[in-house]
């Protein structure tokens, strides 16, 4: 018997299937996926904003070069990531309209300063290996468009945490006060790397619904333990303490549980009061009206390009 266009979207989620733009869907599904993308593309566009306070300071040639290269990334994942929320029917304007307008949120751990030179090893390391932990499921997310994207961005960011770590082995091997930078860094940013997971499970509004629709494969709680874990060798590796005094090992689970996270200030940076929301996006409202130039041309480009008299 014909199925009704529910039933073909729910054996599409049924079956691990994708569910590609021109596929029924449910609203519901079509305005989680907007809003979790687009939130997504945000974050990687204010991303840009602590390591390009580092670009003109970098202490080296090659340093710089290679953060060079990681902030263009950067930018090249939030296109990349707002593509991919157009083909759901949203607009780019719209979008961005939102986050100017601080309707959208994008990731907490950009309200944070980014004080010394080694806080971008600890960017690079522990925010950028945060973010992979998190993409690497979402290649497996029942949207096409946002699963595939997520492919070629796992691979740039990987080369993300691989600089960063060398960065942080660089200083922790060096002078006392080179090793004290590093640790320094990773204190103050290792936690809040832990809040990109999300808040615990059973405060997580989004994650049923969002588990359902396998938008989101794994839970919160259990991307950032499998974060945790890997954590633990590398700071090893690295010669430096991990920041987590109440870190433990669970036997039964095999897996490391994190100490307390302050949930309360996650809360503030969620309400916009956290160090630098607001010098965030002050920023970012500039960027964009210094940019509008170039959005006009290439428009203006794009227009001459069809009105041409074919040859
Ligand atoms: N910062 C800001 N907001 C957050 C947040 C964080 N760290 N964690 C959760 N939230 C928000 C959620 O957006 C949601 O609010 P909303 O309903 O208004 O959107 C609310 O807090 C409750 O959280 P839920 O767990 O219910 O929400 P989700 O199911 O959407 O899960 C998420 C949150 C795990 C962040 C999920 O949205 C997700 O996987 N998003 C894609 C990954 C992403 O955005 N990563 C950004 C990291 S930075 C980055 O990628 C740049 C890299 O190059 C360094």
């Amino acid at each position: 018997p014909p199925r009704d266009d529910q039933q073909v979207f729910d054996a599409l989620i049924e079956a691990d299937s994708r569910v590609e733009p021109r596929d029924w869907m449910p609203d519901a599904y079509r305005r989680t996926l907007v809003r979790q993308i687009s939130q997504h593309a945000h974050s990687e566009i204010i991303g840009m904003q602590p390591e390009a306070n580092w670009i003109t300071r970098a202490p080296s040639l090659k340093r710089k070069a290679i953060l060079i290269a990681k902030v263009q990334d950067e930018g090249g994942h939030g296109l990349y990531l707002y593509s991919a929320a157009q083909t759901l029917g949203a607009s780019r304007e719209d979008m961005l309209d939102q986050l100017h307008a601080g309707k959208a949120r994008y990731s907490s751990i950009f309200n944070y300063p980014a004080r010394t030179w080694a806080d971008m090893g600890a960017i690079g390391w522990l925010v950028d290996g945060a973010a992979i932990c998190n993409q690497v499921a979402l290649c497996r997310t029942s949207y096409g468009p946002y699963a595939r994207a997520m492919v070629r961005i796992c691979k740039e960011e990987s080369f993300h945490q691989r600089q960063g770590f060398e960065i942080l082995l660089a200083l922790s091997r060096g002078t006392e006060e080179q090793h004290q930078m590093a640790q320094d860094a990773v204190d103050r940013w290792y936690r809040p790397a832990l809040m990109m997971f999300g808040p615990p499970d059973a405060e997580s509004p989004n994650s049923r619904q969002s588990m359902a629709w396998k938008i989101k494969r794994v839970s919160n709680d259990e991307l950032r333990r499998r974060f945790v874990g890997m954590c633990v060798p590398q700071f090893e590796a690295l010669g430096l303490t991990m920041p987590d005094p109440e870190l433990r090992f669970d036997e039964e689970t095999g897996q490391w549980e994190p100490g307390p996270i302050d949930w309360d200030e996650f809360h503030e940076i969620l309400a916009g009061r956290g160090p630098l929301n607001a010098e965030r996006m002050r920023r970012r409202r500039a960027a964009h009206d210094e940019g509008a130039w170039v959005r006009d041309a290439a428009a203006a480009y794009a227009r001459k390009q069809t009105e041409r008299p074919a040859p």
